[in-house]
C-alpha cells in the first residue's frame, strides 16, 4: 500500500511537499564530509542532493522504483538502490553516516530498520533521523491528514524513538529545530 501511494504520487512529490530548507537544519546534522551518507527512504532524492554536496557522495535507497526515477532525473551523481530498510545490502561496519528525512514513519518495521541501520554502521557511525514528533499539536494535523490518504504511518515522540535507538545499542541526543520537529543523532 505504502510502496503504491508513492509510485502514484512520484512524479508530484516534490511539487506536492515543497523545496527542502538545508540550510535551516544543517548547524544540527554532524555530517563527515569525507565520508558518503545513505539517505534511507530518500525517495525523489529532494534532500540527497544537499546531502551529496556536503558529504564524499549520496547513496539514496527506497522502497518504491518510481520515486528514485524521480531522483535520477536530478543527478547522475548519486547512486540509487531499490530496496527496504529492514534488509539493507551492506556490509557490517560498511558506513559512517546514514540520514532519515520524514521517512521513518512510513516505514512498517521500525524497529527491524534501525537495527539493521546498527549493523551496517561503523563504530562512532551515526544514524540521523529528522522526524515530526507526535506529541505536537501540528504534527496531529499531519497524522489525520496521512490517516485519511491511508499513508499506514507510525508516528513517533522524540522519547519514544530515543528509546528504541538505545535499545540497539546507540547513544542518542536529539534538537528541535522547530516546534514540531526534531532531528536525532543516535552514535553507535
Ligand atoms: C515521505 S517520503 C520522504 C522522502 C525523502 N526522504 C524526502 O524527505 O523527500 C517517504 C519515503 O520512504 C519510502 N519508504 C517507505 N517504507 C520504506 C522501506 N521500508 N524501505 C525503504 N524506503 C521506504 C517511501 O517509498 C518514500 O519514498
Amino acid at each position: 500500500m505504502r510502496n503504491k501511494i508513492f509510485s502514484n504520487i512520484a512524479h508530484r512529490y516534490d511539487d506536492f511537499v515543497g523545496t527542502f530548507d538545508y540550510d535551516k537544519i544543517a548547524t544540527y546534522l554532524p555530517l563527515m564530509k569525507d565520508e558518503l551518507i545513505l539517505d534511507l527512504g530518500g525517495g525523489t532524492g529532494r534532500v540527497s542532493k544537499d546531502l551529496a554536496n556536503n558529504t564524499n557522495g549520496c547513496i539514496i535507497l527506497d522502497l518504491s522504483y518510481k520515486m528514485l526515477l524521480q531522483a535520477k532525473m536530478k543527478s547522475r551523481s548519486m547512486f540509487l538502490i531499490q530496496g527496504l530498510s529492514q534488509h539493507l545490502p551492506f556490509r557490517k561496519k560498511s558506513l559512517k553516516q546514514i540520514f532519515l528525512n520524514d521517512s521513518l514513519h512510513h516505514i512498517a518495521e521500525q524497529e527491524r530498520t534501525l537495527q539493521d541501520c546498527f549493523n551496517v554502521l561503523d563504530s562512532k557511525g551515526k544514524l540521523i533521523i529528522r522526524e515530526y514528533d507526535k506529541k505536537k499539536f501540528r504534527t496531529r494535523i499531519l497524522i489525520l491528514f496521512e490517516k485519511i490518504v491511508r499513508f499506514g504511518s507510525k508516528f513517533l515522540s522524540a522519547d519514544q524513538l530515543s528509546e528504541m535507538c538505545i535499545e540497539q545499542g546507540f547513544e542518542v541526543e536529539y534538537h528541535r529545530p522547530t516546534k514540531s520537529t526534531f532531528i536525532l543523532i543516535a552514535e553507535k
